[in-house]
C-alpha cells in the first residue's frame, strides 16, 4: 500500500491509543509486525506554540518509520503550523483527527465534533496539505451519531483536496467506544474513494481482522485495544491471510515482550511515572497467564525496575 510518497509494506497498523502509543509501545509493535505507528492525538495548539509535554509525546526514532504524528484542532492555520512542526521532527506523515469523541474537546467544536462539519473538515485538509511535504491522513468516524454519516462525503472531499489516505473507526462519535463497529460503513467509503482506506474497530483475534478485511474491502485494518498486551497479533493475522495458524507465543516470550516495553517507559517516563503505569502496563501481558492473579498481587509491591525484572523471571516462565 502506498499513502501518497510513502510506502506500507502491509494493510496491519496500530490505532492510536492516548496514554498508550508512547515510543517505545509504537517501536514494541513495530518490531512485532505493525506496518504503520501513529502518535496519540496531541493539541494542534500545543504543538504549533511547541509546549514542552506535546514536542515529548512527538518524540520519535528513524527506527519506528513509517509513522504519523496525530494533531486536532479546529482553527486551519494552526493545523498547518502544528503540521510542520510533525513534519520537522522527522515523522513520515501527519494524520488529522476527527474522531476523538472526549466531550471536552468536542465542547471546543474540535475531534468529533467536526464529522458534523464536512466543509470545516475539508478546509482544514485543504490548508494542512498546502504546508506540508508529508502525505496528510484523516482518522474519522462514521458519523456524529447513527442517524448521520457523513464520512462517504467528508471522504469525498478531502481526496479532492489531496489527503493521502483515511483511517476510519466504524462507529459514529456518539458511540464512543461501545456497541458493535458496522464495519459496512468502512465498505462505503471504500467504494467512494481511490486514496487507501484503513478501517478501524473490535478487532480482538486473527480471524476478526480477515472478516473485516473480506467484508469491507478496505486496504488495511487499524488495531488498537487487541494489541494491548499482545503484540503477536500482527503476525497471526498475517499468518491467517495465508492459512496458516501460528501457536501463541510462549509465556518467556511474553516476558520478553513486557520487559522490553515497560524497560522503554523507564527510559521514556523517568522512573517515578513509569512505576506509576507499571501495574497496568504489566497487567495486560499477565493476563494470558495462567496466575495472573498473583502476579496481579505481587505488582503492587515492586518498587522499581530491578524488583520488576525478578518478578517477570519468577512468573513469565516457559
Ligand atoms: C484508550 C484509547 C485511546 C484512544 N486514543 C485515540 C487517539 O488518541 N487518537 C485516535 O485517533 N483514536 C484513538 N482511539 C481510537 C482507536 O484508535 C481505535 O480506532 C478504536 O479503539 C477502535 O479500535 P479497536 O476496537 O481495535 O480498539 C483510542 C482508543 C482507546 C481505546
Amino acid at each position: 500500500m502506498k499513502i501518497g510518497s510513502v510506502r506500507v509494506a502491509h494493510g496491519l497498523t496500530l490505532a492510536p491509543m492516548e496514554e498508550h502509543t508512547n515510543p517505545p509501545f509504537r517501536l514494541l509493535m513495530k518490531q512485532y509486525g505493525a506496518s504503520l505507528v501513529c502518535t496519540e492525538r496531541i493539541d494542534a495548539c500545543d504543538v504549533a506554540s511547541r509546549d514542552r509535554r506535546a514536542l515529548k509525546l512527538l518524540q520519535t526514532s528513524s527506527q519506528e518509520s513509517p509513522r504519523a504524528g496525530q494533531i486536532s484542532g479546529a482553527d486551519p492555520h494552526e493545523l498547518a503550523e502544528a503540521a510542520r512542526v510533525v513534519e520537522e521532527l522527522g515523522f513520515d506523515m501527519v494524520d488529522l483527527n476527527f474522531e476523538c469523541p472526549i466531550r471536552r474537546l468536542c465542547q471546543r467544536g474540535e475531534g468529533g465534533a467536526l464529522m458534523a462539519d464536512p466543509e470545516a473538515i475539508e478546509r482544514i485538509t485543504a490548508a494542512v496539505v498546502k504546508a506540508v511535504s508529508i502525505p496528510v491522513t484523516l482518522k474519522l468516524r462514521s458519523g456524529p451519531d447513527g442517524d448521520r454519516e457523513t464520512v462517504v462525503e467528508i471522504a469525498q472531499r478531502v481526496e479532492a483536496q489531496g489527503a493521502g489516505g483515511l483511517i476510519v473507526h466504524a462507529r459514529s462519535v456518539a458511540q464512543a467506544y461501545v456497541g458493535g463497529p458496522d464495519w459496512n460503513v468502512v465498505a462505503r467509503v471504500k467504494s467512494a474513494v481511490k486514496i487507501p482506506v484503513i478501517g478501524s474497530g473490535g478487532v480482538r483475534e486473527p480471524v476478526d481482522a480477515v472478516r473485516f478485511l473480506n467484508e469491507s474491502g478496505a486496504d488495511g485494518v487499524a488495531i488498537g485495544r487487541g494489541c494491548l498486551g499482545n503484540p503477536w497479533l500482527f503476525q497471526q493475522i498475517r499468518a491467517l491471510t495465508t492459512g496458516t495458524q501460528l501457536a501463541a507465543p510462549s509465556a518467556s516470550e511474553r516476558g520478553r515482550a513486557v520487559l522490553q516495553l515497560v524497560e522503554g517507559e523507564f527510559r521514556y517516563y523517568g522512573a517515578a511515572a513509569a512505576q506509576r503505569r507499571l501495574a497496568r502496563t504489566s497487567c495486560y501481558f499477565a493476563k494470558h497467564l495462567p496466575d495472573f492473579n498473583t502476579f496481579r498481587d505481587a505488582i503492587h509491591k515492586v518498587r522499581d525496575l530491578p524488583d520488576f525484572k525478578r518478578l517477570v523471571r519468577e512468573h513469565f516462565v516457559a
